[in-house]
This record gives C-alpha cells, structure tokens and sequence, in this order.
C-alpha cells in the first residue's frame, strides 16, 4: 500500500486491531525504522531498545554486514528447498558447527522449530540408542519453562494463559522446579527419562539466573544416568549474557571461543540472534551419535538450510566475533546493573535488578495482575525507551549489544528519571 507511510501511528494501531488476530498485546509504539540500538516510530521520534526484538536483534538493527549478505543472497538464489543441495549449506554447517563446537547441525527456522526438533531428535537416540523401551520415552522440563508455543512445548508449560483451552496435551512430559539439583536426581531415577531441557536463564520467566554450578551438576547428574541435556540458548545464546553461551559459564575464552565451556549441552538449541534479527533461522547442534539417529525423510522443513538463512546467519555470527559482542555485554552488563541497584536503593517501586550480561530485569513492587509495569512501561516510551513487561510485574531489559557504555549511562538516567516521577 503506497500510502502506508502516510498513515500516523494511531491509524496503524487500528489497522492491527482491526484485522489482525488478537494474539498480542503491543506497547502503544509503531515502529517504523531501526538503526543500532535505535528505533523510530511512524512520526519519527527516536527511541532506545530495550527488548531488541526478544534478544533477536544482539547484533543492534539492520546491521550493515548481515544486511549486505542478506541484499547478495537474495539476488541470488533465496530457496531450493532440500530436495537439492545449495552452493551456501555446507559451508554454512562447516562454519557453525566449528563455531560452537560440535559434529553436525541441524537447520530449521523459528525457535519453537527448533525446540521441536531437539525433543523429536532426544526421543528417537532413546528408542535407538538408550533402548527405551517404544512410545515410553520422557523428556523433563523445568518450572517457569518457555519454549515457544507449539502443542508440543505448551504441554510442558505451566503459564495457564500458553495453556488454557489448547488440551490434549502431549504426553511423556514431567516437570520438576528449576534450580533443583535434588528434583532432578530423583526425577532421573526413571529409568525411562532420555532428556533434561533447560534454559540457562529463563528469560521469559522474569530473567531468572540459577545458582552459580546448577547447569554444571545438571549436566554430571544428567551424564551419569545416559540422558541427554539440551540447553535452550534461543535467547540466552549468542552473546546476550556475557559469554558466547549462557552455558559456557565462567570459561575464560575472552574474543575467540576455544571451546572450554563449563557444560558443553549433549543438543544445543539456537534461534534469534542467529540471523541478527532478519528473519527466522534457527539451528539444533549435537555430535554425530545423536544426530545421526535421525535420517532421510524422518525430519525437515522446506525452509531449512535456505541459502538465503545460511548466508545472513553467517554473517551474524561474523559481527558477533568481529564486534565482541560477548565482552561488551559482559562489561556493560555490570553497569546496567550498578545502575539499577542504585535505582532500587533510592525507588520504592523498584525491589530487585537481577541478571547476567545484558539480560537483565527489575521487579516492580506491585503483584502481578497490577498495572505498574506497563504504565512504566508507558512513560519509559514516553522519554524514549522502549521495554516491555514479562509476568506482569516484571520490566525486562536486554538491548542490542553494540550498545556503548555511553548510551547504557543515558538509557539509565531515562529508566531513573521515570521512575523516579512515577505516581501511582
Ligand atoms: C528460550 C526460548 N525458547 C524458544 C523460544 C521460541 O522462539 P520463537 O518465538 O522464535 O519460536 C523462545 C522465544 O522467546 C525462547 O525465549
């Protein structure tokens, strides 16, 4: 629609609303144009992200270098499908199964895609190599999980509003609380559990870091009785906490991964950032004895592996090296959350900063259905930064990590100053 710049961000709400289902419930704000960590809205007034599209956009909005590769590709060859082979594939399966260290990966598209695809790939080495015994195989999930929102994924949800009315639900799923070392040995004590799926930090939760040696034990208690731990890094990965992976924990790689994580995951899941945001590219990683249970015509997708996904995914990991994007949002991280004390010390509406990296969150003093959060929100926008509350109660920050230090101390003075003028 030629006129569609025309319209003013209101009449846009309305179009949404109007003819788009009723799924989300978007901050008043109409994006129209990004750059870094800025974005601007249809009457073009600036603001910083602090959501960066759900920890997709680390590498900060239409990056040159993954936007050039995308503008190659696409004149190119976009889509072969995996009927045939692509001159972008195997490269592409050569340079990120290096990058993170592992025998063969497995191309797919959103996140949820890709947390299907690693349940489906940790049943199948059950029956095949475990010996579960046939259609016995589980899989445990940690309280406050969030996975996507497939049937599949929201059997394993306890949010009743992921939930509610979408039964049946799928079956060989247990649940056992996150941050639970004990819960984990005793549910493991089944003799047919094949896999452990966690999020190193549960961001959809609240931002919610387990303690220091948690992923670790998992892993030990996982390995000494033959199941396999899948860590889903579709938000956590790819620098956002500080680390290359919020499973490599304290290693000590600095610029370039030598691989020596503190829990290296038996599948690691990986989706977002992997295209810096462009679009949905997400990737399953294992070694060859679990990836190789599944073979020829069992899994796929007619978008996996596009060479348009293989080319931009690419060079988002580029950028990611190239830019250090691990360290920066290890230092600024510290900031961020110096800040943030500081904020809760002197706000009575703030009670808590919690966080690694730049996946950070601030609970609000108020209960969960309340609307503190939102109205912060609200009036954040207002003074140009955009964040979004998680559980009601909950403000979730996490900007683009090409963020300077510089901007980290002016979007601080924002959140300070809205804070500090809000009335309930
Ligand atoms: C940990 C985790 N897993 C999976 C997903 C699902 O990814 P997508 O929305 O791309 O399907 C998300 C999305 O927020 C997530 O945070």
């Amino acid at each position: 629609m030629g006129t569609q710049t025309m319209m003013s961000s209101q009449e846009l709400m309305e179009l949404e609303d109007k003819y788009g289902a009723h799924n989300y419930h978007p901050l008043p704000v109409v994006l129209s144009k990004g750059e870094g960590v800025f974005v601007w809205d249809a009457e073009g007034k600036k603001y910083f992200d602090f959501l960066s599209a759900y920890s997709a956009v680390n590498q900060g909005h239409c990056h040159p270098a993954i936007i050039g590769a995308l503008n190659n590709q696409a004149q190119t060859l976009t889509l072969t499908s995996r009927a045939f082979y692509n001159d972008k594939l195997g490269p592409y399966e050569k340079y990120i199964t290096e990058y993170f260290g592992y025998d063969k990966v497995l191309p797919i598209n959103s996140g949820v895609e890709a947390v299907e695809t690693a349940l489906k790939l940790c049943r199948k080495w059950a029956y095949e190599k475990k010996g579960i015994p046939q259609d016995k195989a589980k899989i445990i999930f940690a309280t406050g999980n969030f996975h996507g929102r497939t049937i599949a994924v929201i059997s394993a949800s306890q949010d009743q509003d992921a939930k509610r009315n979408f039964g049946p639900y799928l079956p060989g799923m247990d649940v056992i609380d996150y941050n639970d070392l004990s819960a984990l040995e005793k549910a493991l004590e089944d003799p047919n559990v094949a896999g452990f799926i966690v999020e190193p930090i549960q961001g959809e939760a609240g931002v919610f870091v387990p303690d220091e040696g948690y992923l670790a034990s998992a892993k030990t208690i996982c390995e000494k009785k033959n199941v396999l731990f899948i860590a889903d890094e579709v938000q956590t990965g790819i620098a956002r906490t500080g680390r290359l992976l919020a499973t490599c924990g304290n290693c000590d790689c600095g610029t370039h991964c030598e691989q020596k994580p503190e829990v290296k995951p038996d599948i690691l899941i990986l989706g977002k950032a992997l295209s810096g945001g462009v679009f949905p590219v997400s990737a399953v990683l294992a070694n060859d004895d679990i990836m190789l249970c599944i073979k020829p015509g069992e899994h796929g997708s007619t978008f996996g592996g596009n060479p348009l996904a293989c080319a931009v995914a690419m060079a988002a990991l580029e950028v990611v090296k190239n830019e250090n994007l691990s360290e920066n949002a290890m230092k600024l991280g510290i900031v961020f959350r110096e800040r943030m004390q500081a904020l809760v010390d002197k706000s009575e509406l703030a009670t808590l900063v919690r966080g690694k990296g730049l996946l950070n969150a601030v609970v609000i003093n108020d209960t969960e259905d309340s609307k503190t959060a939102w109205n912060l929100c609200v009036a954040m926008k207002d003074n140009g930064l955009i964040a979004k509350p998680t559980h009601g109660n909950i403000i979730r920050f996490a900007p683009p990590l090409v963020i300077t230090e510089e901007q980290v101390h002016q979007c601080c003075d924002i959140i300070e100053k809205t804070f500090m003028a809000y009335k309930k």
